[in-house]
């Protein structure tokens, strides 16, 4: 039995989550796999009800009764603390509650999605625990300034680069040349942190001779993810940065309805859309459930369940091939449950 731990999330949550047990248990009858849901609360909606983020508990559960967490996309704008900040996410209390180092976003452009380039296929690995991120709710401000504080920590980026380059070596994909490479993201010209993440790279890469590593500067590397992508194969960066990066990548391939996120630690692990909740459109069967499926691939993965994760990220390429889910401005033509018995049909 596979237990899966929920949060529905908020805005276009519940609906993506849905879409994707009902995928899930199609696809697991299929390869006679047992799976249990779990629901657990969490984000915006949460916090209104309870002035916490997440189900008391929830935390522990995650780690003893569950395999994974499939998490969809929590937050509301307009649910803020006093500081400004959103009340509903939850990255701080998952990400760092959890120790989930790395934050793998693979950014890949499926058959029949028009996207920016003939070919998009990397895999951006953020690092999920420190960097500008650990300042959540310790930056300080008044009313002329405020700060926020960026922190590397060796063992962070250790971890995070060897992550990277694990990730090159067992990736499917490859890059336009095939020369399995993973690229260094950092501002190492400007700022010392970055300096010193570069260094800890550098030391680690020595490790890996059958791997090429190089570098970009941030800036540098947003120009090429959009002029060159089919240059890319995996990409290790600090936080903040790789939380944008992952946007301007998303919108390489058909937006952030196509790109899924793997949360991985040692102990814990949890699966998420790279996306928001997009509460403008929620309710309205309009969202794109392809990132949240792919997610739930992501999760099968992991745990070791490669058929079924196969069947699924097949039906899913399948559905986009032969035009049966077709995108406009990102959104599916048909709606949200039309897409999802489009790859139920191709299971
Ligand atoms: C992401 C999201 C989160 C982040 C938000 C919701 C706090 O944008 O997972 O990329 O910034 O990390
Ligand atoms: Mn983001």
């Amino acid at each position: 039995m596979v237990r899966i731990g929920c949060v529905d999330g908020d805005g276009i949550g519940p609906e993506l989550m849905d879409s994707t047990r009902e995928i899930l248990r199609a696809a697991a009858e299929l390869d006679g796999v047992e799976l249990s849901f779990g629901q657990e609360s969490g984000g915006a909606g949460t916090y209104l009800a309870t002035g916490e983020p997440l189900a008391p508990g929830a935390l522990e559960r995650f780690r003893t009764d569950y395999d994974a967490v499939l998490k969809g996309p929590v937050g509301l704008p307009e649910v803020r603390k006093p500081d400004g900040t959103e009340a509903g996410v939850l990255g701080g209390v998952l990400r760092n509650g959890l120790d989930t180092f790395a934050n793998v976003r693979p950014v890949r452009l499926l058959p029949g999605v028009p996207g920016t380039a003939e070919r998009i296929d990397y895999v951006l690995v953020r690092e999920n625990t420190k960097g500008l991120y650990l300042s959540r709710g310790s930056g300080v401000r008044n009313e002329h300034a405020a700060s926020d504080q960026l922190l590397m920590t060796r063992a962070g980026v250790e971890r995070v680069v060897r992550f990277a380059f694990e990730t090159a070596r067992g990736r499917r994909g490859a890059p336009e040349d095939g020369v399995r490479r993973v690229t260094c993201v950092d501002k190492s010209n400007v700022l010392r942190s970055f300096a010193f993440f570069r260094d800890v790279f550098d030391e680690i890469a020595a490790a890996y001779p059958d791997i090429e590593a190089e570098h970009r500067y941030t800036d540098a590397a947003a120009h090429d993810l959009v002029a060159d992508p089919g240059h890319f194969d995996v990409l290790v960066t600090e936080n903040f940065v790789g939380d944008m990066l992952s946007d301007l990548g998303a919108a390489t391939v058909g937006g952030l309805g196509m790109c899924p996120a793997a949360n991985i630690g040692d102990a814990a692990a949890y699966f998420e859309p790279a996306h928001g909740s997009a509460p403008g459109i929620a309710g309205q069967d309009r969202a794109n459930p392809i990132s949240q499926v792919l997610s739930a691939v992501l999760l099968l993965e992991h745990l070791g369940l490669a058929g079924t994760a196969n069947r699924i990220a097949s039906a899913v390429e399948s559905a986009c091939a032969d035009g049966a889910i077709r995108l406009t401005g990102g959104v599916p033509e048909g709606g949200t449950k039309a897409a999802t018995a489009a790859i139920t049909d191709r299971l």
